[in-house]
């Protein structure tokens, strides 16, 4: 079944790969995953994008979670594909793809100062700006405010309470007849965003950052333990069985149609609960992510998307101009007021039609600014590995493989084996 779809993916990325190069003669390729309306919206701002210089540009486009571009991004480039000029890439993906893109420094340098300092610095390896920043990206909790009222909650300020309003407020809506309604909705398939949602957990419980930015290895630790074991009770009791399968799209889908209370996603769920086919329209809001039973961080994971120019580009010039247009003000702001994406340029977040059209702009920017990275940086070439050790472990726990100090314990010796002599 797996394997099935699977490879099914891997034919339709193949296909429009196709497409996208064969079928047309368009003078530029910009390979892109997407959730929610990314592709529609990156559409709209290509053409507009033709409209002024003339260079036309084609979507290769790509599975939705970023485990999967990651793979098929680095047999591209280590191919030396000249098919894609343009490439999406994730915020953790710069230290291991750098040496296949193009240095922006001196071409971005009339604008890299407009952006936030420390996004810059996270596409920035060894002295070379590899990729300019499209939006920023860190998580809230949303929930649903018409059902805490009706059941006398405030939005929950740790995990604990999350889990008790959860149960609650599930158990007395089923109880009502609303049989389908589950309390929590979030990322636990095993993949990229559940390492970033259980990095989320473990920093709220003063249980660290899975490496350290000076390279220890400090996963192995009771208040990690803690959480994660905590978590673990969540799948069949306030979050659904299937959550353990779940990436950003399926725990929207189930909350969008109204059947869950809370749930964990990034800023682009928001637009979307917001429309006209939505069943939460204006029955919901957000607040900062819940702080562990030990710690006392509301601890978001930092993420972001970033384009990139490939050095195997034959349009290496166009290709910068592509950029340099889709991280300007004007294209950040159209897409901040119709996505929700949050942007990179500091004066968005004072824009006078940003703020009128999405409020919750405004409310997002402290949980980006105290966002938890993840350790791309300290663990350089080795972060996906490191990744997929951490969600591998973290998904044998909420499995019910073992307790979390187990599986913590043998996790700390795969990445110290993984570190050997240095990262
Ligand atoms: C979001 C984040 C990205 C992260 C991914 C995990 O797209 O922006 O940084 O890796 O979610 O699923």
């Amino acid at each position: 079944m797996r394997l099935r779809s699977q490879t099914s993916v891997m034919a339709l990325v193949l296909a429009s790969f196709v497409a996208g190069t064969a079928a047309s003669a368009a003078d530029l390729s910009i390979v892109s995953g997407a959730v929610g309306r990314d592709i529609d919206e990156l559409r709209k701002h290509l053409d507009m994008f033709e409209a002024e210089t003339g260079i036309s540009v084609d979507i290769v486009t790509m599975p939705a979670s970023t485990t999967d571009q990651f793979g098929q991004y680095r047999l591209w480039l280590s191919a030396e594909n000249p098919d894609i000029d343009v490439y999406r890439v994730d915020v953790i993906w710069a230290p291991q793809l750098s040496a296949h893109f193009v240095d922006l420094s001196e071409h971005a340098a009339d604008v890299v100062d407009d952006h936030f300092p420390a996004i810059i610095q996270s596409q920035t390896v060894d002295g070379r700006l590899v990729a300019l920043p499209m939006f920023t990206d860190a998580p809230a909790l949303y929930y649903r405010s018409d059902l805490l009222e009706k059941h006398g909650f405030e939005p929950p300020a740790t995990w604990v309470e999350l889990t008790e309003t959860a149960k609650a407020i599930q158990d007395a809506e089923r109880a009502e007849g609303h049989d389908r309604i589950w309390g929590f909705v979030w990322q636990g398939a095993a993949y990229e965003g559940l390492t970033v949602n259980a990095l989320e957990w473990v920093a709220s419980n003063g249980g660290g950052q899975i490496v350290e930015p000076d390279g220890e290895i400090s996963i192995n630790n009771e208040n990690a333990a803690e959480i994660i074991d905590l978590a673990a009770t969540w799948p069949g009791n306030i979050s659904p069985p299937g959550v353990l399968g779940y990436r950003e799209e399926e725990a929207r889908g189930v909350w969008q149609v109204g059947d869950a209370v809370f749930m964990r996603n990034w800023p682009y769920a928001y637009a979307l609960s917001q429309s006209d086919d939505s069943a939460v329209q204006d029955l919901f809001d957000i607040t900062p992510l819940p702080t562990g039973p030990s710690g006392d961080q509301n601890a978001a994971g930092l993420g972001g998307w970033n384009l990139a120019v490939s050095e195997y580009s034959p349009n290496k010039e166009a290709a910068i101009e592509l950029v340099k247009y889709l991280a300007s003000y004007e294209i950040q702001k159209d897409r901040a007021i119709e996505t929700t994406r949050l942007p990179t340029l500091p004066a968005l977040y004072e824009d006078e039609d940003v703020l009128a059209a999405q409020p919750v702009i405004g409310e997002w920017l402290p949980i980006f600014q105290e966002a938890v990275p993840r350790p791309s940086a300290p663990t350089k070439a080795n972060y996906n590995q490191v990744s997929q050790e951490f969600w591998t472990a973290v998904h044998a726990t909420l499995s019910g493989n073992g307790d979390a100090a187990t599986n913590l314990t043998q996790l700390e010796r795969n990445l110290m084996r993984i570190r050997r002599a240095g990262w």
